[in-house]
């Protein structure tokens, strides 16, 4: 994305200050993760997909997200997404056709960051950000929604385990 470094920071700033005031006060883990999919997928250009997928025991579970409908479940370890939470480290993919094993959910999509949501050493699922535009995230990206992941993780109200 071509933008210059201080204004992509100062994007992320905002989004990462409009996230926290979203969520503060709200309790409800799907409100929640609603609406920062939705603040993400509005403030930040060139996506066609933002959103989560939240660990259920060996499988990442689709959640709350903005874009075309998505694949349902996958395995931890597959694809993208099951690569950043096995690896419990954002995965960077400027191109996905040379990443092997990516999931194609929409065949528009080119790149794709996906960064892992973690509190507390526990995985609870990932934030997933798909591109139309190849090499569309860059290093700047990844830690700007590293900060909103953490942003996000602060603000959830796990489920007791069942
Ligand atoms: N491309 C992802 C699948 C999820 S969609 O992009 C929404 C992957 O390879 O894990």
């Amino acid at each position: 994305m071509t933008m210059l470094p201080a204004v992509k920071q100062r994007l992320y700033e905002d989004l990462a200050d409009q996230i926290d005031g979203l969520l503060a006060g709200e309790v409800d883990l799907t409100a929640n993760l609603a609406n920062a999919a939705a603040a993400i997928y509005h403030a930040l250009p060139s996506l066609n997909w933002a959103g989560f997928y939240l660990l259920r025991g060996p499988l990442l579970v689709l959640g709350p997200f903005q874009g075309k409908p998505a694949c349902v479940r996958i395995p931890v370890g597959t694809g993208v997404c099951g690569s950043a939470a096995m690896r419990r480290q954002s995965v960077l993919v400027p191109d996905v056709h040379a990443f092997p094993g990516h999931i194609a959910c929409d065949p528009a999509s080119q790149a794709e960051l996906v960064v892992p949501l973690i509190r507390d050493d526990t995985l609870i699922g990932v934030l997933d950000l798909d591109s139309p535009v190849v090499a569309r995230f860059d290093a700047q990206d990844q830690a700007g929604c590293e900060a909103l992941a953490m942003i996000i993780v602060r603000h959830l109200v796990l489920a007791p385990p069942a």
